[in-house]
């Protein structure tokens, strides 16, 4: 990746992004680093969803009668391909929410038993391993991996050292929302395992962003959202089960088959019978699942190994001009991420409703820059994360960096005349004004044992509420 020396800016006055910009219909007046949320879908796919919705309208019933279900097939042969899955493995689902729910809510505890998850898990993973813990008498343990990280053994390590002969059932990121690491996946299962601990894998940031095989990961159950880094339609996903696992599950919604049997009868498997028709639905997103890997497939030259290295690479490079020009301790090795970076910030100098996430407030209303904001471990301290897809270029990551460094010095001048701008005086000296996040912050030792859903977790994401707040 070469020097940038002068970051050129489009009509509207901000950074050029890259040329494959095309490829998606993205807003000209925004800054878009922030794929990982909720991704972005590429045009020519949404054109194909669309096409299939107009089909569908031409004559829903006919199409449910006889196409609905060799679509439903197509999409799952395509699927199973991308990620090394057998077909009779996958249910394709609207997101990661649905597939962690059917998982988690089949399985049957004993009291007393542990389920294991981290600080650095979606809010929603934690809030359902305390559903079930409290349904069952069972404790939810939450392994404190530390933020910033030397290597992929601490990881591994603090998942570990929270094992005990009580522990049932675990699920863990492959690739964290907030923090972006990558975690060791394989050997974590591996390791679960060996200790008499099954896996669900919370691949919600996985496929797209890294080339997943789910048969060599070997968990239990892995589950995802497309619209994430798969670049598909919002509302399609997919949930996996290793083969040992598939009738151990349980269907959230009673309702009939989507699938007709042909005239040799049961030719659809269990999934497909027992969970595939949730109701009368669009599937036009799930089922543009070829097209949208054909996509991953096309976008570049040598397929999406190669969009994969590109991502990551420039992933790489503009985190290392970030971390320079904010002057940040690198949090993590560069071989920890793939395509979305995060950066410990200065702490917050301002009360909470005037600091994080005004923050990203401020990138947004002044400067038209998406990204994420979010307090880790706990308010003051704070982090950053920004995404990288092939829309992105090096400069926007530059010019985010000034960008952020001047809204920072903005916050000290706020904080600098606390009367004339409304910021309580002792709040600066509180904090340490330009104090850097990364030196203070070290593992815990331990993880916190819970039971049910009465205390507060801090951390993972648990942000206060915001006029921009988003969930990723
Ligand atoms: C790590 C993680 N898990 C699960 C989810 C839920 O995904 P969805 O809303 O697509 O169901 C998200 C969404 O941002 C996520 O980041």
């Amino acid at each position: 990746m070469g020097a940038v020396d002068e970051i050129l800016l489009t009509p509207e006055g901000l950074p050029k992004p890259d040329p494959l910009i095309s490829k998606w219909h993205l807003r000209p007046d925004i800054v878009h680093m922030d794929h990982g949320s909720s991704g972005a879908c590429p045009t020519e796919v949404l054109e194909h969803a669309n096409g299939l919705r107009w089909e569908l309208d031409r004559g829903s019933p006919e199409f449910f009668l006889s196409s609905w279900s060799p679509h439903h097939r197509r999409s799952k042969e395509a699927l199973a391909r991308f990620v090394n899955a057998d077909y009779n493995e996958l249910l394709l689902t609207p997101g990661s929410t649905l597939g962690l729910n059917i998982v988690t809510q089949s399985q049957q505890f004993q009291s007393g038993d542990e389920l294991l998850t981290t600080n650095h898990a979606y809010s929603s993973v934690t809030m359902l391993l305390k559903h079930v813990a409290n349904r069952d008498g069972a404790k939810v343990v939450i392994a404190k991996v530390p933020f910033p990280v030397a290597s992929p053994d601490e990881i591994l390590e603090s998942i570990l050292t929270c094992v005990t002969e009580r522990t049932k059932f675990a699920i863990i990121d492959h690739i964290v929302s907030r923090t972006g690491l990558v975690f060791p996946i394989k050997r974590i299962v591996q390791e679960l395992a060996k200790r008499g601990v099954e896996t669900l894998v919370d691949g919600a940031h996985g496929p797209g962003q890294v080339q997943v095989d789910l048969h060599d990961i070997g968990a239990a159950y892995y589950t995802t959202s497309c619209h994430k880094w798969m670049c598909a339609p919002r509302g399609v996903g997919f949930m996996w089960a290793r083969q040992d696992r598939i009738t151990r599950l349980k269907p959230l919604i009673i309702a009939r088959s989507g699938h007709w049997r042909d005239s040799a009868g049961g030719s659809y498997t269990w999934l497909e019978h027992t969970f595939e028709w949730n109701g009368c639905h669009d599937p036009s997103g799930v089922h543009s699942m070829p097209k949208i890997i054909d996509f991953l497939e096309t976008a570049v030259p040598g397929g999406h190994a190669a969009m994969v290295k590109r991502n990551h690479d420039l992933a790489v490079e503009a985190r290392k001009r970030v971390l320079e020009i904010l002057d940040i301790e690198s949090p993590c090795p560069e071989d920890m991420i793939a395509n979305m970076a995060t950066f410990p910030l200065p702490d917050s100098v301002l009360p909470e409703k005037l600091g994080i996430l005004p923050l990203c407030q401020t990138l947004w209303e002044k400067e038209r820059a998406e990204i994420q904001c979010y307090h880790w471990p706990a308010y003051p301290k704070r982090i950053f994360r920004f995404s990288v897809q092939l829309h992105n270029s090096l400069e926007q990551y530059i010019w985010l960096a000034g960008k952020i460094k001047k809204a920072l010095g903005a916050e000290y001048e706020i904080v600098k005349t606390p009367k004339e701008n409304g910021a309580p005086e002792n709040v600066a000296a509180k904090n340490g004004v330009m104090g850097n996040g990364t030196k203070e912050s070290g593992p815990a030792k331990n993880g916190v044992i819970e039971n049910g859903s009465k205390k507060h977790e801090s951390g993972a994401n648990d942000s206060p509420p915001s006029k921009r707040r988003r969930v990723s």
